[in-house]
């Protein structure tokens, strides 16, 4: 396993729209290791989608931190949204910004886990936010591109 690249606000393949995966393959179970190892070496991180190590396909790697462990999705799909909030989020390609987004209080996601099962998860709270957040990046939109307002935080460190 190792530790890869977070890719920053500015690099072109932020804004690129990732391809499905197709067959879930050695390579695929590498990319899951790799991006949860990448995860749980960030500060503060709870959600890493590819294209922000630099891979163009629809996978995320989610870890609230709130003991529920480690979700794995391929080609994860929202089908379903109800509600809406405004909720400040940050971003490990956007370090130092924090930002107000407009996003669903309740979602509905279809994905593909690593062993290549169908799977269904409805979600509030943080793990609604952090789907929509994530598969946004998919298609490569960043929070900031939907903040109604972005602040610079006052970093401890
Ligand atoms: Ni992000």
């Amino acid at each position: 396993m190792s530790v890869l690249e977070i890719k920053k606000a500015g690099d072109p393949v932020l804004k690129k729209v990732s391809e499905p995966v197709k067959r879930i393959d050695k390579k695929v179970k590498r990319i899951l290791k790799d991006m949860a190892e990448t995860l749980y070496k960030s500060k503060n991180g709870i959600g890493l989608a590819a294209p922000q190590v630099g891979i163009l396909q629809r996978i995320v790697v989610i870890d609230l931190q709130d003991g529920n462990g480690l979700l794995e999705l391929i080609n994860p799909v929202i089908t379903k949204k109800k509600g809406s909030q405004i909720v400040g989020e940050g971003c490990l390609s956007v370090p130092n910004f924090e930002g107000d987004v407009e996003r669903a209080e309740y979602v509905e996601c279809e994905y593909t886990d690593s062993k290549g099962k169908p799977q269904f998860i409805t979600a509030d709270g943080l793990l609604a936010i952090c789907l929509q957040h994530e598969t946004d990046h998919l298609d490569g939109i960043l929070f900031t591109d939907k903040a109604v307002t972005i602040t610079l935080k006052v970093s401890e460190d």
